[in-house]
């Protein structure tokens, strides 16, 4: 069986966590796989860092952008993070290089995912990222597989752990926003800035590319209204349970007669909904479609595993030869968003 080789960009919380996949469930890959999966590159900022990993054999490559051309290379997998520089020039040069590409950046993606989906589609590679959304949980494959006969009118959910879990160790502990921030921080859920967390916009990275896939248009991160929780306090929290409700950071993509509404903001849901009971670093994604009503997944949204379970799965795919368009159309095919006017609904 000829082997799947791989380079990992990208040896933090996410690289590292794919490397333990591959290592820890060898035996499991090899019965669900059809060719062995096999790192022969890797590339991250300092070559003297101490990962706990073992990387022998390995080809370290100093510049991780040369991984795009390197002879022993069939996939790029993508976990520098960030919408421009290094992981953007990396991504075009791969799929320019005829290379397969799994990337968990959803920031590229919510920039550029339409242009590198069409590049993609041209060069005849596959574009997946599974992991960029929602973490562990299989939203993507969801959507675009299990799902794909509906008519999607509506997809919302909790899409950022780092604000879940903030939000609940405030409301469970009364713990102080920025302590538990460092918490996640630590656990290794938040973003390299961090801001990108709070204030909503890596919700609404997430966001825009469910929606494209979700309802077949371009990804159009600007359309996004955003708003994150930097100014939700132990008060409201408090207020919010006292009248039955819990405060959620919520993305929300619903299909309107005037185009597509994108917002992530903080919501009041209640108490008794499903979604108010998806605590801590969990995401959840509620899916509405015209025959198969509503659909729910739970799961965790942010980690080293479960981020790093979703690109070994879609490593697993392009394994077994499964590759679709990146999004739910062929990159060409996909509209322009039509963009709901503001204040309307
Ligand atoms: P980390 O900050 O933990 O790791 C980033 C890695 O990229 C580090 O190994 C770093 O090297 C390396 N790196 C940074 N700049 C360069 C560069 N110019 N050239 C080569 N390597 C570079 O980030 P994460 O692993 O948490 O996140 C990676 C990606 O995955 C991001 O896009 C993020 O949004 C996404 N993601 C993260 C999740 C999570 O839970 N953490 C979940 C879902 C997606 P060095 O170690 O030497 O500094
Ligand atoms: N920082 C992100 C989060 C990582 O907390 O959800 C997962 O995408």
């Amino acid at each position: 069986r000829k082997p799947l080789r791989i380079a990992i960009a990208g040896l933090g919380t996410v690289g590292a966590g794919v490397i333990d996949v591959l290592q820890q469930n060898a035996e499991i890959l090899a019965k669900h796989c059809p060719r062995p999966i096999v790192v022969t590159a890797v590339s991250a900022r300092d070559k003297s860092k101490d990962r706990g990993l073992n990387l022998s054999g390995v080809d370290w490559v100093d510049d991780a952008a040369k991984l795009a051309e390197h002879p022993n290379v069939d996939v790029v997998v993508e976990v520098i993070g960030g919408s421009e520089g290094k992981a953007k020039e990396l991504v075009e040069k791969a799929i320019a290089n005829k290379k397969h590409v799994v990337t968990a950046n959803k920031a590229l993606l919510a920039h550029h995912g339409t242009a590198l989906a069409l590049a993609a589609e041209r060069a005849g590679v596959g574009l997946a990222y599974e992991a960029a959304v929602a973490g562990g949980i299989p939203v993507i494959k969801a959507m675009r597989e299990g799902l794909a006969a509906n008519r999607i009118t509506q997809v919302y959910g909790i899409l950022n752990g780092t604000c879940n879990y903030i939000l609940t160790q405030m409301r469970e502990t009364g713990r102080e926003f920025a302590d538990v921030l460092a918490e996640a921080q630590k656990l290794g859920y938040a973003e390299a800035d961090p801001s990108f967390d709070v204030d909503g916009v890596d919700a609404a990275h997430k966001l825009s590319i469910l929606t494209s896939v979700a309802f077949g248009v371009a990804v159009n991160f600007a359309g996004v209204r955003i708003s994150g929780i930097r100014n939700v306090s132990a008060m409201d929290i408090a207020y919010a349970d006292e009248l039955g409700y819990r405060i959620k950071l919520l993305g929300i993509g619903r299909q309107t007669p005037h185009g597509i509404e994108q917002r992530v903001h903080a919501c009041m849901v209640p108490a008794a909904s499903t979604i108010a009971k998806v605590d801590g670093v969990y995401n959840a994604v509620v899916t509405s479609g015209n025959f198969v009503g509503e659909n729910i997944a739970i799961g965790r949204g942010a980690g080293r595993g479960p981020t790093a379970s979703a690109i070994v799965a879609d490593l697993m795919d392009i394994a077994r030869g499964f590759i679709l368009p990146a999004f739910s159309a062929p990159a060409e095919s996909l509209e322009p968003a039509a963009q709901a006017p503001v204040g309307l609904h």
